[in-house]
């Protein structure tokens, strides 16, 4: 996959990307990240991308000229345009997934009071990463690349995305790592026991509890297997 993002800070972007698991896929070239600075596709007077808002209103906002060229220049047949913005859809796992298969993303970020609004005709969506506000698209296009990244290809062990947290709707189960006691805090029994089934068991009973206590509103079409559990943790609690 090939992301280009289309930023007035690339500095921002930079520094996130030059560490840890993104800068290994990088290396490993199991992703090309390409971050622009929008002020090299300006035409204006020192390289000006932004501008007072017509019909009056506080702030600036980005001028669509250097977005319109930067896409002009950038999008191939396959391309897929992302304008970060808060009014966007709130983005989740499932829209990763589907996001993570895409052959080439263009990010477009926003700031000030956003981009001349003519460039919601050149996006295929709009994204927000929740409902509160940031100071600019940067640290909403980082999750995007980070959280796609990590579904590529070779970049972190293939299982491990299995039971990640949102995946089939439920958050992961508890887990646990040497030493197996500290200060009288200990890790459950079963999963010292070597028992696979009752550690799947095990596993899939803390899921479903944690869902239940943090976050109810993600359980639903749960097999009658599940139901069963959900049922004994419901029990649990009385
Ligand atoms: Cl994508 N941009 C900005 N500026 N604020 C946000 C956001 C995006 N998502 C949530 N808040």
């Amino acid at each position: 996959m090939i992301i280009d993002v289309l930023t007035i800070f690339p500095n921002m972007l930079d520094a996130y990307l030059q560490e840890s698991i993104i800068k290994r896929a990088l290396e490993d070239e199991k992703i090309e990240i390409n971050v622009r600075n929008i002020r090299n596709y300006s035409k204006l007077k020192h390289h000006q991308v932004d501008d007072t808002i017509y019909g009056g209103g506080a702030g600036m906002l980005l001028m669509f000229p250097p977005f319109y060229d930067a896409i002009a220049d950038l999008k191939k047949a396959d391309t897929h345009i992302i304008l970060t913005t808060p009014k966007g859809k709130t983005l989740n796992q499932k829209q990763v997934e589907s996001l993570s298969k895409k052959k080439h993303l263009i990010i477009l970020c926003g700031h000030y009071e956003g981009i001349d609004s003519r460039i919601d005709d050149l996006v295929d969506e709009q994204i927000s990463i929740g409902d509160y506000v940031l100071t600019g698209g940067e640290l909403a296009a980082l999750v995007l690349i980070d959280s796609i990244t990590r579904l590529q290809e070779g970049v972190i062990n293939a299982s491990s995305h299995l039971d990640d947290t949102f995946s089939e709707n439920l958050l992961e189960y508890p887990q646990y790592t040497k030493p197996q006691v500290y200060e009288g805090y200990e890790v459950p029994e079963v999963l010292l026991s070597g028992h696979h089934d009752n550690i799947a068991y095990y596993r899939r009973y803390q899921s479903i509890k944690e869902t239940y206590l943090k976050r109810p509103d993600l359980l639903k079409d749960l097999s009658s297997k599940d139901l069963e559990i959900l049922n004994k943790v419901k029990e649990e609690l009385k």
